[in-house]
């Protein structure tokens, strides 16, 4: 059977027929959706399936600003806009100026409390951190279709390199202390970010490469991007936990309110953005869970990230050892699908010393189990991959694309 676009599909004959029909092309996607906003930060809303809701306010704007040649120099201006309480650049496109005054607000239910207990958090458990927003999220990202293809062919997908340094500055971002205060630069990161989004939507639908490859015609929805944000703090919390790292209530919730804002501010509505874990891991279950699968694109673009250690070091980040540290964080079907090799020794002792590791670290063991070379191999592959995946997060600028990925 051929893809079906979302205009079929209406055409095929409202909503129901709609979801018969996209259950037998996509039987991942074909979940009806359930999620309430009562369990959202708005604590109530319309309850759109947000698949077929992207960014109203700058979707328009963005296309406009690329179909009037604009751009360029709204990039050149931007350049220089880098800190929270800056004030944006003179000589900004008015539209564009109306715009981000806006989008940089934080939101009425944003608390300064929680964004400070969230810096303590981010200071304590920073390596952690490092190491599974580079690593597991982004390992993640690859079997997530739809962000894997949109990745793969647009312009960033030319120059990995360029684009993970973006992305590591995202994570960055806000771990830092500042965050979101008036010198840190999480909020710029977002809102550029946003615009970056918004220019995707317009650009990708041309690539004769991602139509050939997409099963939709916009990229980039709500829905997907809240399956990628529980690629990042829901996957990261789950890993925390499973490693057993302690860490108290209050702790929690300011690492999940940093990302609600992060949310907010990349231009997710607050009708679909989880008030609390337990809300976030019921709706990670209706949107993450069921759409994860390999795809060519996927394939490519984790063999790109697991070659990208060796050229640190060899030895602790060859291939192997990443490969092994991705079975044990993502499971066997997600290495199965990315072509991952099984490497015994590897693999038998993450599983079996990694949480006494973590657990010495932590203060609540007193002896490691293992050697000390293999207590040493970890906190060597804890450094060195937040080295190679966050340290990539240098000086950079996010700018907005007008091309493709040409190949
Ligand atoms: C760009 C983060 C969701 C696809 C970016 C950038 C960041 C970022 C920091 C700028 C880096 C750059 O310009 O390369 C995020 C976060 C998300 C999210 C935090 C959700 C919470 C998504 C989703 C998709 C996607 C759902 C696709 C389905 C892209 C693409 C680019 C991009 C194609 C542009 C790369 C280029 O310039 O070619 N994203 N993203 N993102 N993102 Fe996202």
């Amino acid at each position: 059977m051929g893809k079906l676009s979302r205009r079929d599909m209406l055409k095929a004959g409202g909503t129901l027929g709609a979801i018969g029909a996209l259950s037998v092309a996509t039987p991942a996607q074909a979940r009806v959706w359930t999620w309430s906003p009562s369990g959202s930060v708005a604590g109530t809303g319309a309850g759109a399936d947000p698949r077929w809701v992207w960014d109203e306010e700058a979707d328009p704007l963005v296309a406009s600003l690329i179909d009037r040649g604009a751009v360029p120099e709204v990039n050149r201006l931007l350049r220089t806009w880098t800190k929270n309480g800056q004030p944006l650049p003179a000589g900004l496109p008015a539209d564009l100026r109306d715009f981000m005054e806006r989008a940089r607000q934080l939101p009425p239910w944003a608390d300064r409390g929680k964004l400070a207990t969230a810096v303590e958090f981010n200071d304590k458990r920073g390596i952690y951190l490092g190491v599974l927003y580079g690593f597991a999220s982004g390992m993640m990202s690859t079997v997530i279709p739809k962000e894997a293809r949109a990745v793969y062919y647009s312009k960033g997908g030319a120059d990995m390199k360029d684009r993970i340094s973006k992305t590591a500055k995202l994570g960055y971002d806000i771990g830092s202390r500042k965050a979101y205060d008036a010198d840190g630069e999480m909020i710029v990161t977002c809102v550029k970010t946003r615009l970056v989004h918004a220019a995707v939507r317009h650009l990708l639908p041309k690539s004769p490469h991602w139509q050939r490859a997409a099963d939709e015609e916009i990229p980039i929805s709500q829905a997907d991007m809240m399956v990628t944000w529980h690629s990042l703090p829901t996957t990261v919390m789950k890993n925390l936990t499973a490693w057993r790292v302690p860490i108290p209530a209050h702790e929690s919730a300011a690492f999940l309110h940093s990302w609600q804002l992060a949310a907010h501010l990349l231009g997710i509505k607050n009708e679909y953005i989880p008030a609390s874990w337990q809300e976030a891991d019921s709706q990670a279950r209706q949107v993450l869970d069921p759409v994860l699968a390999p795809t060519p694109e996927g394939v490519k673009l984790a063999d790109i990230l697991l070659n990208l250690g060796a050229a640190i070091d060899a030895g602790i980040l060859s291939k192997r050892v990443l490969g092994a540290f991705t079975r044990f964080l993502l499971g066997d079907q997600i290495a199965g699908w990315l072509k991952i090799s099984r490497y015994p020794f590897w693999d038998g002792i993450l599983n079996t010393l990694w949480e006494p590791f973590i657990a010495v670290r932590e203060g609540t063991l007193k002896t490691f189990p293992g050697t000390e070379n293999v207590y040493w191999l970890f906190d060597e592959l804890l450094r060195k991959i937040v080295l190679v995946y966050l340290s990539e997060a240098r000086p950079i600028s996010i700018e907005i694309p007008l091309t493709n990925n040409p190949d």
